[in-house]
């Protein structure tokens, strides 16, 4: 088993380049099921959610071959509809080939995904989307069967408990591409990676107004095509890095970003007194004068991430004062906490919301990466500690960060990988 090694109290500092969006890349790579073509789709970040989605492209018959951060994609052979057990219960994500599969063949047949470290996570909106465009639904040895002769678009209301969806808009957006007529997704998801693949699918030749608002419209078309295609920059990745500097004290300026997907987050930083640099396609951030704690709520773009409160709580430790993290997407996803109080963090979780007593001095021990983020944190809490910090499992980490000890190191960081 690998683990990550940190040796803490280096002030980072230097610039990071910033690899294409994990999120924005996976259902770009379903879409290409959407037209038998061949795609070429640069900036892709090696990871291994990628080559997950690689590998459920080239079971279900497309063909893949990758040149340094461009992918060739060719999806004239694909003949198969299912996406086994074995591959989403590695990688949720895998469910975004609902949608397309159900648009190409007029069937999909999809393991149900299961619950993960950071909640339930069902996928009810996505279904509920797949039965109003006129698909039969019906579920049989832990898979759902999606069925359609004619997908007919119409109005869709996909909000739920915990507002809108990101995967479900994505699902519901690319079956509704080739559907006859006009689909309006009301309460329709705005984050930049949903964004991305409306206009990948528009480069495709489909008719989608709305990229960025609650209210997207999509008109049906038989008129698609293969495409080359720039996937945006990764900001959850680019919100990662600028924290490693912030809370080591230093300054990290992170290129090849669009600032503007960075709002909420950075609003926050300069919130606790942080002072924010930023120019047309990078950000930089540093601390300037007495620090002040945080409330932060984790809400739909472009509110403040979730996938960033684990990476921020790790921060929230070096502010004075308490600090408010409220968890409003994924109410669960808490399992950070424990970890960080092993390192002498002084956190007091309530149901959604942790409270973060600070300062305190981080001390390294050796911790257990639970999820992808969750694993980020304890790097960045282990950059800042004193001594030595162990992160085990650290095999969600290569899911979402491109190079992360090459990357760190470069900013200075005492970090390396090891073999059990
Ligand atoms: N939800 C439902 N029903 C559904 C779908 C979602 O109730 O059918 C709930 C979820 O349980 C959650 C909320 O709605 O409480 C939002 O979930 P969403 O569907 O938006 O999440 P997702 O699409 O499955 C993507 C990202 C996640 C990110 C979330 C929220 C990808 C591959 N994954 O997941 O990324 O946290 O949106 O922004 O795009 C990560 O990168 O570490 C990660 C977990």
């Amino acid at each position: 088993m690998k683990k990550i090694v940190v040796e803490g109290g280096v002030s980072l500092k230097g610039e990071v380049q910033i690899s294409g969006s994990k999120n924005a890349v996976l259902p770009i790579m379903a879409a290409t099921i959407l037209c038998p073509d061949i795609y070429r789709i640069s900036r892709i970040p090696d990871l291994r959610d990628v080559r997950t989605m690689s590998s459920l492209l080239e079971i279900l018959g497309a063909r893949v071959e990758s040149k340094g951060d461009t992918f060739i994609i060719d999806t004239r052979d694909v003949n198969k509809w299912e996406a086994p057990y074995e591959v989403v219960s590695t990688m949720r994500a895998s469910v975004c080939v609902l949608g397309p599969l159900l648009a190409r063949f007029g069937r999909a047949k999809v393991s149900y995904p299961g619950g993960c470290v950071i909640g339930t996570r069902p996928i009810d909106l996505h279904l509920k989307g797949m039965r109003m465009l006129g698909a039969q639904v019906s579920m049989e040895d832990g898979y759902v069967y999606v069925k359609s002769s004619h997908l007919k678009g119409r109005r869709i209301y996909l909000g739920g408990a915990f507002g809108p969806t990101v995967l479900g808009t994505a699902n519901v957006m690319m079956a509704a591409v080739k559907a006859e007529g006009e689909t309006i997704i009301e309460n329709a998801a705005c984050e930049p990676e949903v964004v991305d693949l409306g206009n990948f699918l528009v480069k495709m030749g489909a008719d989608i107004k709305g990229l960025g608002s609650p209210t997207i419209t999509i008109r049906g078309t038989c008129d698609l095509r293969g495409v080359d295609y720039r996937v945006i920059p990764d900001r959850i990745e680019a919100g990662t890095y600028i924290l490693a500097g912030v809370i080591t004290g230093g300054e990290v300026r992170v290129k090849d970003v669009v600032p503007a997907h960075l709002s909420s987050f950075l609003d926050a930083l300069s919130t606790t007194g942080c002072k924010i640099e930023e120019g047309e396609d990078w950000v930089m951030a540093f601390r300037e004068g007495n620090p002040l704690p945080l409330q932060i709520t984790t809400l739909p773009y472009p509110g403040f991430p979730t996938d960033l409160q684990a990476q921020m709580t790790v921060y929230l430790t070096t502010l004075p004062g308490i600090s408010i993290v409220q968890e409003r997407v994924f109410p669960d996803r808490f399992m950070h906490v424990a970890e960080l109080l092993r390192m002498g963090a002084k956190i007091m979780r309530e149901g959604p919301k942790a409270f973060v007593m600070g300062p305190t001095q981080l001390i390294g021990a050796p911790v257990m990466a639970s999820d992808l983020r969750a694993s980020a944190a304890l790097v960045l809490a282990g950059l800042k500690a004193r001594g030595k910090t162990v992160i085990n499992r650290i095999y969600h980490i290569d899911r979402g960060y491109e190079g992360i000890e090459k990357k760190l190191s470069l900013l200075g960081a005492k970090i390396r990988r090891e073999e059990e």
